[in-house]
């Protein structure tokens, strides 16, 4: 089986209706990223950073996997399909994906302010004063600006095994995520679905560009690689 592997971003999970970041004016919800996406906001403003999370936690429970989340689980009996986002939510998992990894956390995990790797399974909204069991403030497991990355190598050495290579719903924008196509292997196939992104070939190289919604640009791609890989 190929090798398919995709690299999404907040727009595949537009049409759910959560919210892109750069199509709201580089607001996330209505709040400047630095207050809520970073080791100095949540210094400054816990509650806010916890209440803001506690609300994105919230939002899924009023919203579905769509069209294109469920392609690409489907794409799984035709090609070896492994998932890179840089999504927060968990659309990509109730779509029916199964090798995902969360370059920026998960809204339903929470860890240890102090260790980045004690991470626990967290449906329910975190408040402060709420202890992981090393007796420090639980904070949700999402990987702010200015943190470590740390499933980078792991993209990394899925994005160098590549035959098939997906760009999906992301500006490009936010480092270290946008540099896992530098490992994309030459002879690989590169496509991207974007209906805004002014000039797709300024990442990689050649790439076979669907200027569309997710959702209808994976309708189009799933019919393309059947078609052209099996
Ligand atoms: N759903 C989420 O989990 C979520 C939502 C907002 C922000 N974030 C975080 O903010 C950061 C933002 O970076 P990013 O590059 O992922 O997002 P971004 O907001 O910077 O870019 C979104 C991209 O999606 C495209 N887009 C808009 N509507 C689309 C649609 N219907 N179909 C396909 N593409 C569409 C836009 O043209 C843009 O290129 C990420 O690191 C992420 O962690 C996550």
């Amino acid at each position: 089986m190929k090798k398919l592997v995709v690299l999404s971003g907040a727009g595949i999970s537009a049409e759910s209706g959560i919210k892109t970041f750069r199509d709201s004016n580089g607001l996330w919800e209505n709040h400047r990223v630095q207050d809520v996406a970073s080791p100095e906001g949540f210094a400054r403003n816990p509650k806010l950073v916890l209440d803001f999370y506690n609300a994105r936690r919230k939002q899924l429970k009023d919203v579905e996997p769509n069209t294109a989340h469920k392609l690409l689980a489907e794409l799984e009996d035709f090609f070896d399909v492994h998932i890179i986002t840089q999504n927060v939510d968990d659309l990509h998992e109730r779509g029916g994906s199964t090798n995902i990894i969360h370059l920026h956390g998960e809204l339903k995990k929470a860890r240890s302010v102090d260790n980045e790797t004690e991470i626990l399974d967290w449906e329910d909204d975190i408040h402060l004063g709420d202890l992981h069991t090393d007796s420090s403030q639980l904070r949700p497991h999402i990987v702010w600006f200015g943190e470590m990355v740390p499933e980078m190598d792991n993209a990394i050495e899925i994005a160098s095994q590549a035959d098939l290579f997906l760009v999906i719903g992301t500006s490009m924008q936010v480092y270290p995520a946008a540099s896992v196509v530098r490992y994309v292997p030459s002879h690989c196939e590169v496509f991207v679905i974007d209906p805004n992104l002014e000039n797709p070939n300024s990442f990689t190289r050649n790439e076979n560009y669907f200027k569309a919604s997710a959702t209808e640009g994976m309708k189009k791609l799933k019919q393309i690689l059947i078609e052209k890989y099996k």
